[in-house]
């Protein structure tokens, strides 16, 4: 076991400052909590997801169709023997801190797979039109199994969550199908991005890998490559979606997911440590595969590597950080303090938004292989 694992780093982070989860409640509690930086729950225009029509995209349709059809992960959400095993030796190695930071990845990666599950199932019984509610049950089939993968790990600690009680009681948030489309394909190509920058971290480092469900990644997230490939084809199909003004709302939605991701995962300083990772160049690595993979549909990619952007995004995490003391401390003078943080951030999202894109010409052929 890595030295890494079992450090008792006393750091500046988020973490310090929310509180700890030490029961199945309190697991539950923290998937219901809608913060700027949580994954939260979706319903939409169901009618407008009825009149899409993928025939411009037909061919390329057909043959994703039939991936999902073949199924070629049926058997893959399954413990093997070792799970247990690894499990009851490697997770008494880890600090409580370190314990923390990958319960909360946990809690929140159920929280976002479970989300897609709702969303996708919701469309489904909600629409007539036949291609888009075959994709949905594929889809929801998928995620079903990844929520319920993540949270057979979650028991192991004694905090499953409670899906159905979840289902219930989170509160939805309305998005129009076009930021539907936005950012569930930016959400899900970033999960694959994520899940597969891990995986070949640990497949070089096998001694880094201090929990058995990283062993299962790499077919994982070609689920979530898949499911982005889908809403890759339907904005395709409709040039509009990624035209005028709403090059401007891409612009908008890559902007948030970046910035929300890049925020929450240096929430948890030390998991990424443990897998011999820095969180801001573990985000970098993935800021990468995603916007090469984005090259396939979005007509606009931002600048990650202007010095600009870099220092807008630290400056966007310290504001957060100030914003989580300043609600810490509480009182009038807390309050008002979470309302300057709160400007700031809004201040530095726009800087950020207004910086230099480029532009990208999308290929002919809209789909592409899963090779990082
Ligand atoms: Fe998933
Ligand atoms: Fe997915």
């Amino acid at each position: 076991m890595n030295a890494a694992i079992a450090n008792d780093r006393n750091t500046d982070h988020v973490d310090l400052l929310m509180s700890r989860v030490e029961s199945s409640a309190d697991a539950t509690a923290r998937a219901l909590v809608n913060t700027v930086l949580s994954p939260r729950f979706y319903t939409t225009d169901f009618a407008a997801f009825d009149r899409l029509d993928i025939e411009p995209v037909r061919a390329e349709w057909d043959v994703m169709m039939a991936e999902y059809e073949g199924d070629n992960n049926h058997d893959h959400f399954q413990r093997d023997a070792q799970f247990a095993e690894e499990v009851k030796q490697l997770m008494p190695q880890l600090s409580p801190e370190l314990r923390q930071e990958f319960i909360d990845f946990l809690i929140s990666s159920l929280t976002s797979e479970f989300s897609g599950c709702i969303l996708y199932n919701e469309i489904r019984k909600n629409i007539k039109n036949p291609d888009i509610r075959q994709l949905m049950t594929y889809m929801a089939r998928d995620e079903s199994r990844h929520a319920g993968f993540i949270n057979q790990s979650l028991k192991d600690f004694n905090l499953g969550i409670d899906l159905g009680g979840l289902k219930r009681s989170k509160s939805y948030t309305f998005f129009k199908p076009k930021y539907i489309f936005y950012a569930t394909y930016l959400s899900e190509k970033i999960g694959y991005a994520r899940y597969i920058t891990i995986f070949r971290q640990l497949e070089k480092h096998p001694d880094k890998r201090f929990h058995p469900i990283f062993r299962w990644f790499e077919r994982w997230c070609n689920d979530e490559f898949r499911h982005g490939e889908s809403f890759a084809l339907i904005m395709r199909a409709d040039p509009k979606l990624l035209s005028g003004v709403n090059r401007l709302w891409i612009r908008f939605f890559i902007l948030a997911v970046y910035a929300t991701m890049y925020v929450r995962d240096h929430s948890r300083p030390l998991l990424h440590e443990a897998m011999g990772l820095h969180s801001t160049d573990y985000d970098y690595e993935v800021f990468r595969i995603t916007s090469q993979i984005c090259r396939q549909v979005f007509p606009v990619e931002l600048d990650i590597d202007h010095p600009s952007f870099r220092r807008g995004m630290d400056k966007l995490l310290q504001i957060s950080l100030a914003h989580q003391r300043a609600k810490v401390r509480g009182g009038p003078v807390g309050l008002l303090l979470q309302g300057v943080h709160a400007l700031r951030a809004v201040w530095t999202f726009g800087t950020l938004f207004m910086l230099p894109v480029k532009s990208n010409e999308l290929p002919q052929q809209t789909r592409m292989a899963p090779v990082w």
